[in-house]
């Protein structure tokens, strides 16, 4: 009997119906189709639009239809983690809500909050559960509305963020293919740059919080452009060598989508041609936890058993870190 890995057994994503294009982007801030594009690959996003709709619509979307197309019975989930930096309220978790909303009564759940890296991380820990054979269906989910978040005058962060996210069901394999090797890394001197200043326990909301628009995402965008594409080249890169591939052993890359300048400095790192990044930034633009999962799920009739897959990203805290996975089905 060989190792016992984590596969992902199925993926599906969900983004909300409404279209914010960058040309009406042009009417709401000083801003144009040009700049956009040319500074982050991204054309337009999606936002979840409704009353009393939160993260958790993105994440039972996602998980019913998974659930439905891996005809998995909800109550044989074990475990369901939902990585979120917006979640439905501040407690209870997010994964408990979309434990409810999708019938997973035999799970217990909990949310991961590490931003870009959100979701690789609740994969990581997803795997570990499923390698020390404690359990056999894990739904790792990765879901934001950032337009909850996202101060749409401001026009250094609305060009770039969207609603959307993605859930992946990890299941025990013996067969080789599986998640392989992670490496993470974070450092908490990044608050400076990337943050939401009130809300929490420092600077619980008030009159003068909101006035003050400490409610939104501020981003020092320069300064997070420079330690994404280090790190998250580092850490690709890095992730090749221990485990001795070379950029022909690689068959796709899969990288948080903030920038496309990003994700091509990654790639170049790696040696890897345009054909084997995935990429879907021009239409859904950065959904923060949800980008990942949401790669997946596009690309997902390409994917093939067996393919090397290496998983990147780079975000808020800062977090950053990279997976070797090998994909473990071809898809019908
Ligand atoms: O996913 C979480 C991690 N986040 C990231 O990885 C984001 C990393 N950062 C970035 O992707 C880029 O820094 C941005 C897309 C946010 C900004 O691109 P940039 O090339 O770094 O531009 P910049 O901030 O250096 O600004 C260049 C110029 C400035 O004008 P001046 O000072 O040169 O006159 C900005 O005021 O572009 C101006 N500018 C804009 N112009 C038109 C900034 N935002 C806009 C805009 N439209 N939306």
């Amino acid at each position: 009997m060989g190792k016992i890995r984590a596969a992902i057994t199925g993926v599906h994503g969900y983004v909300p119906d409404y279209v914010l294009t960058n040309q009406e982007l042009e009417t709401m801030v000083e801003t144009n189709d040009e700049w956009i594009t040319s500074r982050t690959g991204i054309k337009e996003r999606r936002v979840l639009k409704g009353e009393s709709k939160g993260t958790s619509v993105i994440g039972i979307a996602a998980a019913k239809a998974l659930l439905k197309k891996t005809n998995t019975n909800p109550e044989d989930i074990d475990l369901v983690i939902c990585a979120t930096i917006t979640p439905d309220m501040v407690f209870p978790a997010t994964a408990n809500v979309i434990s409810a909303g999708i019938g997973a009564v035999n799970a217990f759940s909990y949310d991961i909050g590490a931003a870009c890296s959100g979701f690789i991380y609740a994969l990581t820990t997803g795997s570990q559960f499923i390698e020390t054979g404690k359990y056999k269906k894990i739904l790792v989910i990765g879901a934001d509305k950032m337009s909850s978040i996202i101060d749409y005058k401001d026009r250094t962060t609305c060009i770039i963020f969207g609603d959307g996210g993605g859930a992946v069901l990890l299941e025990p394999t013996e067969d080789g293919d599986g998640i392989i090797d992670s490496i993470h890394k974070s450092d908490g001197n990044g608050a400076a740059s990337l943050k939401m200043i009130a809300g929490g326990s420092v600077k619980p909301a008030s009159h003068e919080s909101v006035d003050a628009k400490e409610h939104y995402v501020r981003q020092d965008g320069a300064t997070v452009f420079k330690f994404a594409v280090t790190n998250m080249a580092d850490y690709a890169a890095k992730i090749m060598e221990r485990n001795n591939l070379s950029s022909e052993d690689v068959d796709w890359l899969v990288a948080h989508q903030a920038n496309k300048r990003i994700i091509d400095a990654t790639a170049s790192r790696m040696g890897l041609s345009d054909d084997k990044v995935m990429m879907n930034i021009s239409k859904y633009g950065n959904t923060t936890a949800g980008t990942i999962p949401l790669l997946l799920w596009d690309y997902e009739s390409k994917l093939k058993k067996g393919d090397n897959v290496i998983i990147a990203a780079f975000g808020g805290g800062f977090t950053w870190g990279s997976i070797y996975l090998k994909w473990a089905y071809d898809s019908k």
